[in-house]
């Protein structure tokens, strides 16, 4: 079996979906639960018996030694932070403890469990630690894409909380031996993804009838891969990565905000249009932009594709129709994360636990 932990949010929860729905291994989920983290993204598998979750912090020990050895998993795929840029320059505390603090906690555990296997368990094991292009900074519009060698150069304090975080991680395998394996991935999209970030809180406000708010001049370009293609490419470096290595993962899709944004009106314009018959594109609103905002993120990901035969399966048109139906049919879904419903729920599962 392997532990993953953060499996309640976003990509964790579509990874663990994916898993289960694909192979038979088990899955212990270790996720904190933060505002972030909803149980109802995997509501599906409340009678599945191959998923086992457990409410803790990737930072307590005590909990990360017990799991280990209860549970004994051949690997480790690491998705628990915070993970929101607008979130890290307000109170970037948070970001400091779970992604450096946590991570080094989670490594340690790991540490210390891997180097008492037995030589077989051993050389099998693996930790897969999940990170981000935003590591890397930002890009001038003609320079070319972010490959595995270039610079760190984080600069919000959520970037650099997963560079140092991705530091750690090559420490312990360079320092320790610890077989480890990074992945740096652009920009997600999809179903389960929290309507703060820009596409779900578009299709959200658009459909609410608010105003769709485009930081600065909207041109800040991103590239975009649809969660599930990101879920395949991280089962792909599992299984084959070489290890200590960092493997980019893209989706070749780079586009300026304000195009994504667009893009969504048109859909919702198709599949849901509104009742006046205009655009939901008269509802995007410029804003000032946010401090230290990077204007261009661009993934090469030739790397994993030559090495392990990853490519994404979903274009851009494809994974962003897909999102927008998702959306349209799962309304209270939506409901629960935007009244903290799901947050009820939570407390009321686990009262007296
Ligand atoms: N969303 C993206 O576009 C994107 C792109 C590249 C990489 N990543 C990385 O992928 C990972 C997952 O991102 P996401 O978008 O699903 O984030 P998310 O915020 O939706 O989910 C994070 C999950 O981690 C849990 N968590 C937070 N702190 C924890 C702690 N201390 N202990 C245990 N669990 C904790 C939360 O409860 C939540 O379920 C992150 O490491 C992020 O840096 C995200």
């Amino acid at each position: 079996m392997i532990l993953v932990t953060g499996g309640a949010g976003f990509i964790g929860a579509n990874f663990v979906l994916d898993w289960l729905a694909s192979q038979g291994e088990a899955v212990v989920n270790l996720d904190k639960l933060t505002y972030a983290g909803n149980l109802h993204n995997l509501d599906s598998l409340r009678s599945d018996a191959r998923h086992v979750f457990v409410q803790g912090d990737i930072g307590d020990r005590a909990l990360l030694d017990r799991l280990l050895a209860e549970h004994r998993p051949r690997a480790i795929v690491n998705f628990a932070a915070e993970s929101h840029v607008d979130r890290s320059i307000h109170g970037p505390e948070d970001f400091i403890q779970t992604n450096v603090v946590g991570t080094f906690r989670l490594l340690e555990a790991a540490r210390q469990y891997w180097q008492a296997l037995p030589a077989t368990e051993k050389g099998a094991f693996r930790f897969l630690h999940v990170s981000t292009d935003e590591v890397y900074g930002t890009l001038a519009p003609t320079d070319p894409a972010f490959t595995e060698d270039h610079r760190v150069e984080p600069n919000s304090p959520y970037s650099a909380s997963k560079a140092a975080s991705d530091h750690l991680v090559r420490a312990w395998h360079h320092t320790y031996g610890l077989p480890v394996l990074t992945t740096n991935c652009s920009n997600n999209y999809g179903p389960l993804h929290f309507p703060e970030k820009l596409i779900p809180l578009m299709i959200v406000n658009a459909l609410a009838g608010k105003s769709l708010p485009i930081y600065g001049d909207g041109m800040q370009i991103r590239d975009w891969l649809y969660v599930r293609d990101h879920c395949s490419a991280i089962r792909r470096v599992l299984e084959a990565g070489r290890l200590g290595e960092t493997y980019n993962i893209g989706g070749w899709n780079e586009k300026p905000n304000i195009e994504i944004v667009n893009t969504v009106c048109a859909l919702l314009d198709e599949l849901r249009p509104r009742a006046d018959g205009q655009s939901y594109a008269t509802q995007i609103t410029y804003v000032t932009d946010r401090p230290g905002h990077d204007r261009r993120y661009a993934i090469d990901a030739r790397k994993i594709e030559r090495e392990l035969g990853w490519k994404p399966a979903e274009t851009f048109d494809t994974g962003i129709r897909k999102t927008v139906q998702w959306y349209l049919d799962n309304p209270e879904w939506v409901q629960q994360v935007q009244t903290g419903a799901y947050r009820d729920w939570v407390a009321k599962q686990y009262a007296g636990a």
